[in-house]
């Protein structure tokens, strides 16, 4: 009996592979970058489903492509999915899943990373040394903010800000949240607090962003929100580059409005704006939030489980879309 086909439209590290060539044919992107959109959506035809990246845009054309192929779903690699047009999958009742959890404390360790290295300096300095100018030794060397007994800041205290919350315990930190509903979690913590965003970004030592990319969180941290942090204070992103109007941070730390930024996400991906190259106060990565062995091998695994139930007509465990099983 031929094996039904996957198509993934990039190679993903780890077991998954291995796992779904037991009982299905894959059809792998050879190349090492995203696929075109001609190529995503010349490859629907003759698959059953997809495991797909979050630079893959699934929208209403390759949604319909998709149904008229018959392909039965698709599986982010990836827990954010504002890359999928959720609403017309349902439309199409085609099931559409994400990788959560496996990836949480990946990601609030990167928010940690790039908390640290903001703070610390630590790229600034790594620059500075490879650049030799390390000549003498001064008291007033890369003087950087403490972070213990610090107010931390979460906006968005879901899965990933919850466990980036709870990293900051053996730093003896306060913890201030934005999130829709309290977080039981989070308020079992003597002093932790569900404040407004105002409040949060008024108060916080370290601010640090989990919210998903939305219409309703498009750019929520603008230039009126960095004038209300503080001079000192330190601003993470390892949710999306959306969320941040990236001219307002750029011009709030060139002007000393906040001290320091870390970043992994950008608002146009792949790349960044080419001015937060020129500044020392910013620490940057490439949206690796998620890239550890350990969860990239799981969310491969987790993919993997989704698709083969989508295939099979089952119910997918990270479904994004279960009303269309009703
Ligand atoms: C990474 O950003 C993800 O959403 O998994």
């Amino acid at each position: 009996m031929n094996k039904a086909v996957i198509y993934m439209t990039r190679s993903i590290p780890g077991e998954a592979v291995s796992v779904l060539q037991q009982n299905f044919h894959l059809k792998i992107n050879p190349e090492d970058r995203p696929v075109t959109r001609e190529e995503l959506l010349n490859n629907l035809k003759g698959c059953s489903g997809v495991i797909c990246q979050m630079t893959d845009k699934i929208d209403r054309k390759v949604l319909e492509t998709a149904y008229k192929y018959g392909v039965k779903g698709f599986a982010n690699y990836a827990v954010g999915f504002d890359n999928i047009d959720v609403k017309t999958a349902s439309e199409l009742r085609i099931p559409v899943s994400n990788t959560p959890d496996v990836l949480t404390d990946a990601t609030a360790e990167m928010a940690w990373a790039l908390l640290f290295a903001a703070a610390r300096k630590t790229s600034e300095i790594d620059r500075y040394i490879r650049n030799g100018k390390w000549e003498k030794y001064s008291p007033f060397m890369f003087l950087g903010g403490g972070i213990s007994g610090k107010t931390l800041g979460i906006i968005g205290a879901g899965r990933i800000g919850t466990a980036a919350a709870l990293k900051s315990r053996g730093f003896n930190m306060k913890i201030l949240y934005t999130a829709r509903r309290q977080n039981s979690i989070l308020d079992d913590i003597p002093g932790s607090e569900k404040v407004s965003l105002d409040e949060l970004l008024k108060r916080s030592d370290f601010v640090s962003l989990h919210v998903p990319a939305k219409e309703e969180t498009y750019r929520m941290i603008g230039e009126r929100e960095l004038s209300l942090m503080k001079k000192s204070a330190y601003l993470i992103n390892t949710a999306r580059g959306a969320v941040v109007d990236e001219k307002a941070l750029i011009n709030a730390l060139k002007q000393g409005v906040i001290a320091g930024a870390g970043l992994d996400v950008y608002e146009k991906e792949p790349g960044l704006s080419k001015e937060f190259l020129e500044i020392d106060n910013v620490s940057l990565s490439p949206h690796i939030g998620s890239a550890t062995y350990e969860a990239r091998n799981n969310m491969g695994l987790k993919a993997a489980g989704n698709i083969t139930a989508m295939i099979r007509g089952e119910k997918a465990p990270d479904c994004l879309n279960p009303e269309i099983y009703k």
